[in-house]
């Protein structure tokens, strides 16, 4: 068991550290936890514990990371630990994924969020003049780099998809994204590693007024509706995983840039 583990992680984190650094130009930084001091006012404590209430869904509703933490949470993802973190998830989903047998009929399905999910937007969050700061909250900019097609697949969760395709699962992926970004998504996608799925949904212009966790609760009341069962679902995000029909188990990646309700 203990063996089976160390060798999976070496497998995952040789593999996915190669993946998660393609278009980041930084080196990979060791974690130095910082206590928030001055400046900040969101829980007086430390940025290791800030994470961890992001992580447990027990602070909500945030908007930036705090401005103490912009070093911390920066070096936290360029980091071996987010890597780690990820490659933890991914070893738990796949063990997971091993105890149960697919139907055989195509309709055991895993539903995988895109952003910070199955792609990383790292590369824009690491540039020089954005840096984990406010200034990363820009729609225009964050559209424009999604529109460039070059995020790199998050470390752990392209090697799950592809031991979830051996295994025999489908996978369905639901994201926020809009349907007019459908041909730079597939393409992204296709470019990492991920080749095959069973549906891509993107949000249609009819669901803009939706909150993330009504428009995936219904996509995926929808799906299952039309006969397949969600076996698995893994987002970073909790509005991913909350709501209805959210599946048999659920997997967070961590993401302490942002917060989507
Ligand atoms: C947001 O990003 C756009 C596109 O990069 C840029 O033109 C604009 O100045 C930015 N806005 C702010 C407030 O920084
Ligand atoms: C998934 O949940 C449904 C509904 O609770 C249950 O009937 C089914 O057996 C579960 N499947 C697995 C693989 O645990
Ligand atoms: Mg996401």
């Amino acid at each position: 068991m203990i063996s089976s583990l160390l060798v999976f992680l070496a497998i995952l984190s040789a593999a996915s550290l190669s993946d998660a650094g393609a278009g980041v130009p930084h080196q990979i930084h060791h974690l130095r936890p910082r206590s928030g001091s001055g400046g900040q006012r969101i829980l007086g404590v430390s940025c290791l514990s800030w994470r961890l209430g992001v992580e447990t869904n027990n602070i909500r509703d945030w908007k930036l990371v705090p401005e103490v933490c912009e070093g911390y949470v920066g070096n936290y993802m360029l980091g071996h630990q987010y890597r780690k973190d990820c490659n933890a998830v991914a070893y738990a989903a796949v063990q997971y994924a091993k105890s149960i047998k697919p139907a055989g009929d195509g309709k055991d399905i895993w539903v995988f969020d895109i952003d910070e999910t199955s792609l990383s937007n790292l590369p824009y969050f690491a540039r020089s003049d954005v840096a984990f700061g406010a200034k990363a909250y820009n729609a225009t900019a964050i559209n424009e780099w999604v529109m460039e097609g070059k995020a790199p697949a998050v470390p752990g969760v392209i090697l799950l998809y592809k031991q979830l395709v051996k295994l025999g699962y489908k996978v369905v992926f639901l994201t926020g994204r809009t349907e007019n970004q459908r041909q730079i998504t597939t393409q992204n996608l296709n470019n990492v590693g991920y080749h095959s799925w069973e549906n891509l949904i993107l949000k249609q212009t009819s669901e803009s007024g939706k909150t993330a966790v009504a428009y995936k609760s219904g996509r995926r009341k929808e799906l299952e509706e039309s006969g397949y069962r969600i076996v698995g679902n893994v987002g970073d995000q909790w509005s991913d995983l909350l709501g209805s029909h959210s599946g048999n188990r659920t997997f967070k990646v961590p993401d302490p840039l942002y917060y989507i309700s």
